[in-house]
């Protein structure tokens, strides 16, 4: 009997060694799979990080992954680069699936050499990308790197190059998103800038184009990693990070929901999935916002978990210029990008931040087909010197350009202020608006009754003989002017309203809006819309 149970292994042992071919390929493999070492492997793990391959299949579906170029090795014979042959060239390249839908990927292996991009390794990452963009397919890069390989001088700089460029062509064609799993400097800072998307992990992430030693070097500055690089730095002051995850799974989670509202390419439409939510869910909520005191303030939040499917918002750049919030939710199943101005912050004016934020998302969203719901309720420009010399001309006009750019469906709704400028600004009719709705109780002028008596009746005012007469003549003026402006009535008479809502009904209104818009044809609807960085 034992013989006979032994035999099969015997066989097969037998066959692998009548099989020199397929031993050679093994024995290649799985050296290409140790990455750096048990060492460097054991070192990654000590800092609370996973490798490049346990990463990709965390984020692809389980068993999905194929991997590209796993043999590529190094041309670089200089500082010992060829007898070291770096496994995978530092750089593991690919495809697998996210929820079923084909994806490419690449990871950088920071076991080896740092992850450092020289030539072998860019040409990889860039075989990937041409695969997505020939393929129409998203690409996710997991970035954990040293930046340019200094062993490889010119050619790595080169190498960050080519990504760049073709970061750019595939912009606004197909979804790029990054992932910043370590300490990513130099280049390795650059291409993640030039896509759709960055996310950051608490505690791992850290970008810079130069690090804390050179900054004191240069400007006697005395900065920590976590301080110039870190999560809270990109996703709250500088803006370069759209995401924020506690761990590494958490961050894979949310990658794969962000697809989830986003299509393959630009020439298709982003999934649409099954809604249990009624469509004619009512908003007791917002009639109750109708009478509330108009300047209390309110996160926008509350109003739209009630207006999301589920009450479920996928919020992008949460930290970063708060007074405008953008994101992602479901409207009677569509996916849909949300922008709205949030009270809760410098009482929802707009200013320099948030203005590029909105921008650069509005023109994200048109760039994949997704329809645009604006929710308004804006006092103005945030004034003063900062702002006027920091450029809010400029940047204002990006918000200006987006929305008049945006060709996808547009559907606006004044929840309670829209003043000025930034009444125009946030997707009104003239701008090319779809539907533009409001609250009865929504005020749409020029400027609040306050500033436009100073103006309008400057004289009258001067002329009062005492303070209690200027008081009481203020206070009929403002109420005289409030009657006649501060509603949405004469604003409704010129049709740049389409309809003054009962704000219960507001879902609904924007479902049906929606529904008739789902096969909207503008001009220049078919033409290529880069995502450019704002
Ligand atoms: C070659 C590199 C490397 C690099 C790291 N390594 N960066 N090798 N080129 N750019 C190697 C290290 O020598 C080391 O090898 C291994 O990676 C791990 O690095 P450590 O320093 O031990 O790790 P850690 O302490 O965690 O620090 C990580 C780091 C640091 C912060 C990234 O290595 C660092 O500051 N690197 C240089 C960053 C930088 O200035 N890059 C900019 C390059 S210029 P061993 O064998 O010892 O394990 C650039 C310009 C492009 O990118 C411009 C395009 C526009």
């Amino acid at each position: 009997m034992e013989p006979a149970k032994e035999a099969p292994r015997e066989a097969s042992k037998k066959d692998r060694a009548a099989a020199p071919n397929l031993k050679r390929l093994r024995q290649m493999v799985e050296t290409i799979m140790q990455g750096g070492g048990p060492g460097r492997i054991q070192a990654q793990r000590a800092k609370g990080k996973f490798t490049a391959r346990e990463r990709i299949n965390y984020l692809l579906d389980e068993g999905s992954f194929q991997e590209t170029d796993q043999l590529v090795s190094t041309r670089c014979a200089d500082f010992g680069l060829k007898e070291k042959d770096p496994p995978g060239d530092g750089v593991v390249t690919g495809f697998g699936n996210i929820a079923g839908r084909e994806v490419c990927v690449f990871a950088q292996d920071f076991t080896v050499l740092g992850g450092s991009l020289g030539h072998a390794h860019a040409m990889k990452i860039c075989k990937v990308m041409d695969l997505a963009l020939a393929n129409r397919v998203p690409v996710v890069g997991l970035l954990d790197s040293g930046g340019a390989r200094i062993q490889e001088g010119v050619n790595s700089l080169d190498g960050y190059g080519d990504i760049f460029y073709r970061n750019t062509k595939c912009s606004g064609v197909i979804p790029q998103i990054s992932v910043i799993l370590g300490p990513c400097a130099g280049g390795a800072v650059y291409s993640p800038a030039l896509t759709d998307f960055i996310f950051m992990v608490q505690g791992i992430s850290h970008m810079f184009v130069t690090g804390p030693d050179v900054v004191k070097a240069a400007t006697g500055e005395d900065v920590s990693f976590d301080q110039l690089g870190g999560c809270e730095a990109h996703a709250s002051k500088s803006g370069v990070c759209h995401f924020v995850a506690q761990s590494e799974p958490d961050c894979f989670r949310q990658i794969r929901e962000l697809l989830s509202f986003l299509p393959q390419n630009r020439w298709e439409k982003p999934p649409r999935e099954a809604n249990p939510d009624p469509i004619r869910r009512t908003i007791p909520l917002l009639e109750k916002m109708c009478e509330m005191d108009p300047r209390k303030p309110y996160r926008i939040h509350h109003v739209i978990w009630q207006i999301a499917d589920e009450h479920k918002f996928f919020e992008v750049h949460t930290d970063f210029a708060k007074n405008i919030v953008v994101g992602f939710m479901r409207m009677g199943g569509e996916s849909v990008g949300v922008v709205a101005n949030n009270p809760a912050h410098f009482a929802g004016a707009l200013d320099i931040n948030s203005a590029d934020k909105a921008a650069r998302f509005i023109r994200c969203l048109n760039a994949f087909n997704i329809p645009i719901v604006t929710l308004t309720d804006v006092p103005g420009f945030w004034p003063g010197v900062t702002q006027e010399h920091g450029g809010i001309i400029r940047h204002g006009a990006k918000l200006l350009f987006a929305y008049s750019e945006a060709t996808v469906p547009k559907i606006a709704v004044v929840i309670r202020k829209a003043y000025g400028g930034a009444y125009i600004a946030m997707s009104s009719k003239k701008l090319g608006s779809d539907f533009n709705y409001s609250s009865p109780s929504a005020e749409i002028a020029v400027m609040g009754p306050a500033g436009a008596i100073e103006i309008l009746y400057s004289r009258e005012l001067a002329a009062a003989k005492t303070d209690a007469d200027r008081a009481a003549l203020r206070a009929k003026l403002a109420a005289e002017y409030a009657a006649k402006f501060a509603s949405p009535y004469q604003t409704a008479s010129t049709g740049s309203i389409d309809e003054v809502i009962e704000p219960g009904q507001l879902r609904y209104k924007i479902i049906r809006a929606l529904r008739l818009l789902r096969d909207k044809r503008a001009p220049g609807s078919h033409e290529n819309r880069g995502n450019i960085p704002l």
